[in-house]
Order: structure tokens, then C-alpha cells, then sequence
């Protein structure tokens, strides 16, 4: 990978296939993106922090076309349908046609919401995913899941909505905050511990240069976990099966985000506790062995993520979150959980009670 021969990857869905490019200057390496464009219309979707930073890296390569821009405030409250109406007044007053492109420019805020928009307008014109967030660029930004929050939850409402093309600049990791680095990296990680020791085990052995954000090792991680994801997606686009294993993690870590209010812990913190949780309740219902639990929470520490339930959360409280979550059917709970690293499954039926000595060992309050 150099600065003009990014990664490329394909995620294969037919007529709808599209590449995904990793590498360094891709914002403002038109030519290659602008050859996914169809028509003359183009709506940037950005949010206030990144906008300043990256949006005139890619404008000189939109002249010639009528584009405009919307911007949205910063954080996950304004992943909000009213930012959606926003969005689809900037595109009928751009007089956008069905050829149209949205280019969805920031993080996994940004790029839900901006593929959901793409999604309604005119029942679905295309988007282009330019993630500038690690944990955009190895997950939200492939695969086609959109949406926005409701007031009674979040990502409740959304779309299967597959980009065009994803353009992954590793030149506007360099903005990005330490903390929101390292929730990207539980990303990382969730993929290798779902289904791909040899990552893990090169991820173990890298630990402590992506720690660093060692440039070469975040480019080989962020192009390992998306190949593990493209296969996944191109598999069971709409997740009727395998697809679910890549929410390893995410009935704990979403209880634990609500329960914090989402401000006590970013989605890639939560995924990271969570799937040590999911690691410890294997290990208790016999699944899996205590060295696999062992391996996984070094690997965390290792790059910087918490691997306790925060002080203060209540094990009773963060159940009934649980109970809520997309996957359980009536009654009973299905979690994703593992038999070692790189085989995770779906188990069905899972007792509340072990769920509960698995939160009160992590220190969820009684
Ligand atoms: P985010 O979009 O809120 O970005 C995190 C923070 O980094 C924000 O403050 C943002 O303004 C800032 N930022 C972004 N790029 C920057 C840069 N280059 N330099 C400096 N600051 C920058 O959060 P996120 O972690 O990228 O995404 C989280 C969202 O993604 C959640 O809403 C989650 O539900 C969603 N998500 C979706 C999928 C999916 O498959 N669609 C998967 C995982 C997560
Ligand atoms: N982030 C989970 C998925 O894309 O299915």
C-alpha cells in the first residue's frame, strides 16, 4: 500500500458489488472515486468537527458537478430523524435526481445517517462511505446497515442500503482523538475473536504498534478486518444467520451504553467489555476454555480498552436492558457467545441466573 495504490478490496453482492479502497491521499484522489458516480448531483453529508477538517479535500474534486453540503452537529444525539429531514431538504433543494450520489464524510454518526437518507430519497439513490473514524473504516462504513436513533432507543429505525464504494483515508486518522482510536480497535478485535485466530494471534503479536498507531500495522488491521467482514456481508447480506456473529459483545456492551447513558462509554468500549463477558459466560456454561478467556482480555489491556463494567452499574438494571435487545426471541435470551477464539455462535436459552454471576464478577452492583 502506498500513497497511489491503495488496498482494494471487493465486497461481492452481484450488481450491487463495490470496492472498498485503503490507503493514503484517497480524499483527494478524485479520478478514482468520482468514476462511481452516475449523475450530476451530490450531497456531502459531514458533521461540524470534520467538515472543517476534510471537506476541501475532496471539494476541488466535485467541481464541474452541482454539489452542496450538510452538516450536522457532532455526537451520537444528532443521528436523530430530524437530521434525516434535514438531509433530504438539502438534496430536494440541490433538485436531486435519482442518479444522485450522497457522499457520507466523518464517522459511523455521520455515515448511518447519511446512507439512511440516501436510502429514502427518491426510495434509494447512491452513497459513497468516506469513514475518517477507525471504527467507521474497519465496520460501520461496509455492509450496508443505516439507520437512526429514536427517542425509545437506538437504531431503531433503518435500512439494508448498500454504498457504492468506500473510501477509507488513513490520512484523517491523524485528527482523531486517542480515545475514539482505541474503540476502533475493539472492532478490530471483535472480527479476529469471531472467526480468524491467525488475526487474532498477528493482532497479539502487534499489540503494542497499533497501541502506538503504527501506521503499517493500522493499515494491514483495518484491511484484515474488513476482508473477514466483506466475506460475512457478501454471505448473508441481511443477516439471517452468520451475519449476527458479528455482534459478538453487543447485548452486553449496548446494556452497558444505555446503563452509562451513552456518555459513560463510547459503542467500541462497550464491545470491548462486553466481549469479555461474553468470553467469561462461555467459559461458565462449559463452551470454552479459561486460557481463550485469558488471551482475550490481554489483547484488550494490551491496546487500551476497559475491560470492567463501570462503577455504579446495577447487574438487574443492565439484565433488563438485555432483555430488550433485536436477537432474543419471546422469553428467552440469544447471545452471541464462543467456543475459543475465532468461533463464536448463537446460543439460545442462555439462564438469566449465569448471565447475572457473569455481570456480578465484573463488578455490576447487587
Ligand atoms: P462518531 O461518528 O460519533 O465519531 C466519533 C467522534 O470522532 C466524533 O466526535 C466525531 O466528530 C469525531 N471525528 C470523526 N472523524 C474524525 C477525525 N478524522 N478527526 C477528528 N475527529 C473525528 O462515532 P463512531 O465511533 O465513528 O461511530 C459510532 C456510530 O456508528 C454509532 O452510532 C453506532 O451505532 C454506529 N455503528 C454502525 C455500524 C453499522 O454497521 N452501520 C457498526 C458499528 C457502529
Ligand atoms: N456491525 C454489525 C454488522 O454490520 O452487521
Amino acid at each position: 500500500m502506498t500513497q497511489n495504490n491503495p488496498t482494494t478490496l471487493d465486497v461481492t453482492l452481484g450488481e450491487r458489488s463495490y470496492p472498498v479502497w485503503i490507503g493514503r491521499g484517497l480524499l483527494g484522489d478524485a479520478a478514482r472515486w468520482r468514476a462511481r458516480l452516475r449523475g450530476r448531483h451530490v450531497l456531502v453529508i459531514s458533521n461540524t468537527t470534520v467538515a472543517p477538517l476534510y471537506l476541501d479535500r475532496l471539494a476541488h474534486g466535485l467541481d464541474g458537478l452541482q454539489w452542496s453540503s450538510f452538516l450536522i452537529g457532532d455526537g451520537e444525539a444528532h443521528k436523530s430523524f430530524a437530521n434525516v429531514e434535514g438531509a433530504l431538504a438539502a438534496l430536494a433543494e440541490l433538485g436531486a435526481t435519482r442518479d444522485a450520489c450522497v457522499i457520507a464524510l466523518g464517522g459511523g454518526v455521520v455515515g448511518d445517517l447519511a446512507g439512511f437518507a440516501a436510502a429514502c430519497w427518491m426510495r434509494g439513490i447512491d452513497f459513497i462511505q468516506m469513514p475518517t473514524t477507525l471504527l467507521a473504516m474497519v465496520d460501520s462504513s461496509v455492509g450496508g446497515k443505516t439507520g437512526v436513533n429514536l427517542p425509545a432507543g437506538k437504531n431503531l429505525v433503518g435500512a439494508f442500503h448498500q454504498p457504492r464504494a468506500v473510501v477509507a483515508d488513513l490520512d484523517t486518522l491523524a485528527t482523531l482523538p486517542d480515545r475514539e482510536y482505541h474503540a476502533g480497535l475493539a472492532e478490530v478485535i471483535k472480527g479476529a475473536a469471531i472467526g480468524d485466530e491467525p488475526f487474532f494471534a498477528w493482532l497479539e503479536a502487534h499489540a503494542d504498534a497499533l497501541a502506538a498507531r503504527d501506521e503499517t500495522a493500522v493499515a494491514e488491521a483495518i484491511a484484515r478486518k474488513l476482508r473477514y467482514k466483506a466475506g460475512v456481508v457478501a454471505r448473508d447480506e441481511t443477516e439471517q444467520g452468520e451475519r449476527a456473529l458479528l455482534n459478538l459483545g453487543h447485548t452486553f456492551g449496548h446494556a452497558l451504553e444505555t446503563a452509562g447513558h451513552y456518555t459513560t462509554l463510547l459503542h467500541g468500549e462497550g464491545v470491548a467489555i462486553g466481549m469479555l463477558l461474553a468470553a467469561r459466560l462461555s467459559e461458565r456454561l462449559g463452551m470454552a476454555a479459561a486460557t481463550d478467556t485469558a488471551r482475550l482480555l490481554r489483547l484488550l489491556e494490551a491496546v487500551g480498552l476497559p475491560v470492567a463494567v463501570p462503577p455504579g452499574m446495577d447487574a438487574q438494571q443492565l439484565l433488563a436492558l438485555m432483555r430488550l435487545d433485536k436477537k432474543n426471541t419471546a422469553g428467552t435470551l440469544r447471545l452471541i457467545l464462543w467456543r475459543g477464539i475465532g468461533k463464536a455462535e448463537i446460543v439460545a436459552g442462555v439462564a438469566e441466573s449465569e448471565v447475572l454471576a457473569v455481570l456480578h464478577e465484573a463488578g455490576a452492583s447487587r
